[in-house]
């Protein structure tokens, strides 16, 4: 078999691996699609968690963040991030005051998201005890049914005046993320979902101009959608997250090359049977996550290939199963040693990097850099 770099081989394992010149790559090629059609990205960054990824993001043209938890957004604004969407609903008091309290004193350009009235009334409280100004988007449900106002929810433009009666709250615009597109059948699907999406957004936006609201930002995002789309007319900023590492989903609807991903996870073999090679990274490291937000259409729990034969389709083999600490990797033709050192492609990044402390970055199959992943674990 080929020859790869001892110092990689000799990593304890499990161990989340980047490649430094994809994860470039995959910055750039968002940003460029942003500024192709003169919208801004605002990444997000519960994908990677990580300060020296989001720098790489900032330098390359980012506005500033999406995040996902109040807690993860701390993390970035006390490490000089001065423009936070924290695109989840938030409507308990003690979280409020524990981020607006932080962008107040950080003079954080802070941005939330709104589906309910009780929201309004949470976030409108909060602002006041803290005398800060709040941004405000409107949650747009465009077919992930999870959290946002459908297009036709008799309580939108109420929803909209009650924000615009809030001295504190600013009403911004509206925000979706296209979420049902990780249930895609392949790319032409996923285009579809997001000309729906724009579609149903410009709707949204005609119909608030028409009752003389002003909607001054609209905001969307999701990987594959953004990888997919190819109209942009309306929209001033893009918040894809899972970009910057891709995964098994965008390459199962053919978005992207088996080398575009930057990710991967290192795994040892510490057994094996008839079926199988058994490694040292279960559910506790992959997750038991077949494909974001739940969605099927994808066999095991990711690809597989020896160490030295990374990314070779005649190796390559599929996580079948997963205990807590061990994975089944299906057997194919070939023997691995007991202790070789097998290369996994997750079928989700970013559930994998919430689960490890530590990014090797990895530059012409050297070891570069370690990056701590700091927020992991921060979900409050
Ligand atoms: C609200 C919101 N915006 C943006 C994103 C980014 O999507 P992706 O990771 O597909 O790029 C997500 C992902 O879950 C999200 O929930």
């Amino acid at each position: 078999m080929g020859k790869v770099d001892t110092s990689l081989l000799a990593l304890e394992t499990p161990a989340i691996l980047l490649d430094q010149g994809r994860l470039q790559a995959n910055i750039q090629l968002i940003q460029d699609i942003a500024n192709t059609h003169g919208v801004s990205v605002r990444p997000h960054i519960k994908t990677h968690k990580c300060l020296e990824l989001v720098r790489q993001q900032i330098d390359a043209g980012a506005v500033g963040i999406t995040s996902s938890k109040v807690d993860e957004a701390l993390t970035f604004i006390n490490n000089g991030i001065r423009s936070v969407t924290v695109a989840y609903p938030l409507v308990v008091d003690s979280k409020l005051d524990r981020l607006i309290a932080a962008a107040q004193s950080h003079d954080v350009d802070l941005r939330l998201i709104v589906d309910s009235a009780a929201g309004v009334n949470a976030i409108a409280q909060a602002a006041g005890r803290h005398e800060k100004q709040i941004s405000i988007f409107v949650k747009i449900d465009v077919g992930l049914h999870r959290c946002g106002l459908t297009e036709d929810d008799p309580g939108l433009l109420e929803l909209v005046r009650q924000i615009i009666r809030e001295p504190a709250l600013k009403f911004t615009g509206l925000l979706s993320h296209a979420g049902h597109v990780y249930g895609a059948k392949d790319g032409e699907a996923a285009q579809k979902i997001a000309q729906e999406e724009l579609e149903i957004l410009t709707r949204v936006r005609k119909k608030l101009e028409s009752n003389g609201i002003e909607v001054s930002e609209v905001s969307i995002g999701s990987t594959p959608t953004v990888l997919a789309s190819d109209s942009y007319d309306g929209i001033t900023e893009i918040r894809p997250g899972n970009y910057i590492f891709m995964d098994r989903t965008p390459l199962r609807l053919e978005l992207i090359e088996l080398d575009q991903i930057a990710f991967s996870v290192l795994a040892t073999v510490v057994s094996q049977n008839s079926d199988y090679f058994i490694i040292d990274t279960g559910s506790k490291t992959l997750s038991s996550d077949q494909g974001a937000h739940g969605m099927p259409g994808m066999e095991g729990f990711g690809l597989a290939y020896p160490a030295d034969r990374f990314e070779d389709k005649n190796y390559e083999m599929i996580v079948a199963k997963l205990s807590e600490e061990h994975g089944f990797v299906a057997r194919e033709d070939f023997d691995l040693a007991i202790g070789s050192k097998i290369r996994l492609i997750p079928n989700h990044s970013c559930v994998v990097a919430n689960l490890l402390d530590t990014y090797t970055v990895v530059k012409d199959e050297q070891i570069a850099e370690q990056w701590d992943i700091v927020a992991r674990g921060q979900i409050r």
